[in-house]
């Protein structure tokens, strides 16, 4: 799929700002810094169309993209930020809970997950959130650039083993980086297959 336009429509705190659910939507979410302001800048192939930062905790909104006129990309704040405080952690909590579970056109979520380290509990503690609360999710591993080949697949097979100890199956996964583009057109033609559906 070639995207034509990619344009910011609005940031949203809840789900009664959020743009009218009458086209389908592709939500990133992730730990911190994980890349996910990054990604959506690397799909639409624009500099600075989402705000990124070397500085965790950047995102604190909900973000809607326009894509072609036709579809949405939505760039969400990152879980797991040591330094937000209690109180924001929690309203942060609620509106991507609220975001992910009540959204109907959101068609998947992509749980970006670093490639570079260890699986950590707070991302297997996110996804089974999402399981149990029926919300599909695929997983993107971010800032292959940053590792040898041979230390990704040793990486990626580590957590494939670590999901497999919970779920009966694996999760539809994609490999990529921001910097290199990998996996970059993997993720906009399974976008386009759910778009004709
Ligand atoms: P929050 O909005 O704070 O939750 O962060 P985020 O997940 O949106 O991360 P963001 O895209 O802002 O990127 C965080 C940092 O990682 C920035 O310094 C990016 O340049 C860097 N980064 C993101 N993706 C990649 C990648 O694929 N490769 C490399 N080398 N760096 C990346
Ligand atoms: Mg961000």
């Amino acid at each position: 799929m070639k995207i034509k336009t990619s344009v910011f429509v609005k940031s949203s705190a809840n789900n009664e700002q959020c743009p009218k659910p009458d086209r389908p939507e592709y939500a990133f979410i992730g730990r911190s810094n994980v890349g996910k302001s990054s990604l959506i800048n690397a799909l639409t192939e624009r500099r600075d169309l989402a705000k990124t930062s070397s500085k965790p905790g950047k995102t604190q909104v909900i973000n809607h993209f326009l894509i072609n006129d036709s579809w949405y990309l939505v760039d969400l704040p990152g879980y797991g930020y040591a330094k937000v405080s209690q109180a924001d952690r929690k309203i942060w909590g609620e509106m991507i809970n609220n975001y992910l579970f009540q959204r109907e056109n959101l068609i998947c979520t992509f749980v970006l997950i670093d490639s570079r380290i260890e699986p950590q509990k707070v991302d297997l503690e996110f996804m089974e959130k999402l399981g149990s609360n029926g919300v599909p999710f695929a997983l993107i591993f971010t800032k292959t650039d940053k590792l040898t080949a041979t230390q990704l697949q040793n990486h990626l097979s580590d957590y494939k083993k670590k999901l497999l100890e919970t779920w009966d199956e694996l999760p539809l996964f994609f490999v990529t980086s921001s910097v290199s583009k990998q996996g970059r057109l993997d993720v906009l033609k399974q976008i386009d297959e759910w778009n004709q559906l």
